[in-house]
């Protein structure tokens, strides 16, 4: 089976980086057929991007979006604009938005129910912080997270969704989550979306993906694991030998 691996390169590429990348990408990678391979580049270099992975089986999403559906918001992206140069997937609820931003769940719930309309896939992103997880509220702050940032959303269960579990505590360092950990945290998205929408919906259209500080090392573990359909990788997404070495690693 297919597992998806999404490169995240948030704003630490240029636009020539973002080409030569995705050219080698496209060379390299794109035919793998375990991995379906999304790259969500810097808002300025979505067109570039698409147009050299146009007609091979990566897939593009926005890193961000704007919470309506358009008008005069300065700076914002919406997505239909998204939709527009070619996303098919939106990263919502980043831990970097939710740290640096103050986006909460009622926010990312209106950012959610923008991607639907326009059609594009949410990859929502959901983790516990450094503190949470040593209170052992892990539990609790996930099942908030998805209960609040879907609530009333219209466009499921018909809808695909792909969860990002990335505790924050894990993102952009050395230290990922014990893979041996991704069954209890699976469990805990599973039951909450069985909650509410249900099981079919759960195991029809969500994938779950594990995000922190994965590595070509690393990488392999989590492919393996049942309780994983993939993984969102920052750091290790930004030059091509790394991201070759995670996706390489995938030889299920
Ligand atoms: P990292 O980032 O792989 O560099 O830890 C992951 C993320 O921010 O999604």
């Amino acid at each position: 089976m297919k597992k998806i691996l999404v490169a995240n390169w948030k704003m630490n590429l240029s636009g020539s980086q973002s080409v030569s990348l995705s050219e080698k990408i496209k060379k390299r990678i794109s035919g793998f057929s375990k991995v379906k391979l999304i790259l969500a580049p810097a808002f300025p270099f979505l067109n570039q991007t698409e147009k050299i992975i146009s007609g091979s089986a990566v897939s593009l999403a926005g890193q961000n979006l704007a919470p309506w559906k358009e008008g005069d918001y300065t700076g914002e992206v919406s997505a239909d604009n998204l939709k527009e140069v070619g996303c098919s997937y939106a990263i919502v609820g980043h831990a970097e938005r939710r740290g640096y931003f103050n986006e909460n769940n009622d926010l990312i719930n209106k950012k959610i129910d923008q991607t639907l309309s326009a059609g594009l896939t949410p990859i929502l992103c959901v983790g516990e912080n450094h503190r949470e997880k040593e209170k052992k509220q892990t539990g609790s702050v996930l099942g908030r997270q998805i209960r609040e940032g879907l609530q009333k959303i219209k466009g499921f269960p018909e809808a695909d969704l792909i969860i990002a579990y990335e505790p924050v505590w894990a993102i952009g360092g050395e230290k990922s989550l014990d893979p041996e950990e991704m069954q209890s945290i699976f469990m805990t998205i599973k039951k909450n979306l069985t909650n509410l929408y249900s099981e079919k919906f759960f195991d029809e259209k969500v994938k779950v993906l594990y995000g922190g500080s994965v590595d070509g090392d690393k990488a392999s573990t989590f492919w393996e694991n049942d309780f994983v359909d993939g993984l969102l990788v920052g750091g290790a997404g930004l030059n091509f030998d790394s991201l070759y070495k995670v996706a390489v690693a995938n030889r299920l």
